[in-house]
């Protein structure tokens, strides 16, 4: 029987379970998916025994995804890019780590708009630069597009998240926070990457009564699955994507490694994910 966890601290509240646990149900498949709580000063020792104590490898949450890119012996191109890990699993005896946040956020949008979605997208505007945004930033810099935006409230983060990022492909500028506002004329895509809007917190204040009207606004909040920014973009009837499918994207290569099948995305673990939410 193969096992996997997910790790972090505090760990009660990751959604990963439900989402791994259906998964190995529609499989049929002899497996578990455990949440482990490891305070940061023990999780240079997790990564050093989990394999021993039977794990194929499991998914690492917060606090830990910089120790976990700190302690593998192996990263996926994706991971050294984000200095991030979220993902390990034991291949030949070498632990590595990947960043599944990118394919995750990708993948969703292509679910979402279809593939071929950012043709009409010369500019996107990314809100945040934090560890999620550094994600989207990646994925967003694979494709064609040709100016990437990033509006931070702490100015330093953002100029760090260029300057760390800055590679082939889009250009990536930071812009002032103040400057948000008028810079969602610009953009054939809006990202919130940071957790204003999310239950408790106060909402992401954005004017898109100028918005364009191709313009697609996407969140990865996902508690609540429509946000105050994603009504506002509905009620402008713009095309709108919620954070809960990058939560479910993300899950897909760990799933893979560990289990050796490779799962869907599909309407009823949306729906299962939905109800737990909700309830
Ligand atoms: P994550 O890994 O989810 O991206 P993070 O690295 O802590 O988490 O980043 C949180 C992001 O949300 C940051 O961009 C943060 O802005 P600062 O760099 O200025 O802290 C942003 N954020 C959180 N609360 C905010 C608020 N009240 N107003 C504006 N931005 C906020």
């Amino acid at each position: 029987m193969k096992k996997a966890f997910v790790v972090g601290h505090p760990i009660k509240h990751s959604r990963s379970p439900l989402i791994h646990g259906h998964w190995l149900k529609t499989h049929g498949l002899e497996g578990s998916y455990e949440r482990i709580d490891v305070a940061p000063a023990d999780f240079p020792a997790f990564l050093k025994t989990f394999a021993a104590q039977g794990f194929a490898g499991g998914n690492v949450t917060i606090p830990h995804k910089e120790a976990a890119f700190l302690g593998v012996d192996r990263r996926t191109e994706r991971a050294e890019r984000l200095k991030a890990v979220n993902t390990l699993w034991v291949e030949n005896g070498v632990l590595w780590g990947d960043n599944t946040d990118v394919v995750g956020f990708m993948a969703h949008l292509d679910q979402s708009l279809g593939t071929g979605w950012e043709q009409d997208v010369d500019t996107a505007l990314v809100i945040g630069a934090g560890g999620a945004a550094r994600a989207v930033v990646a994925g967003l810099q694979e494709r064609p597009i040709r100016r990437i935006l990033i509006a931070n409230r702490t100015a330093s983060k953002a100029a760090e998240l260029v300057r760390d990022l800055e590679g082939p492909g889009a250009r990536l500028e930071a812009l002032p926070w103040d400057d948000l506002s008028s810079a969602v004329e610009a953009a054939g895509l809006v990202v919130n990457t940071t957790s204003l809007g999310m239950t408790g917190q106060p909402p992401l204040v954005l004017n898109l009564a100028n918005a364009r009207a191709d313009a697609i606004v996407a969140d990865i909040v996902y508690v609540p699955l429509t946000t105050p920014l994603l009504a506002a973009a509905k009620e402008r009837n713009l095309r709108t994507v919620d954070g809960l499918g990058m939560l479910l994207h993300q899950a897909v290569p760990g799933f893979a490694r560990w289990f050796g099948v490779t799962p869907q995305v599909t309407p009823s673990l949306r729906a299962l994910i939905v109800a737990n939410i909700e309830g």
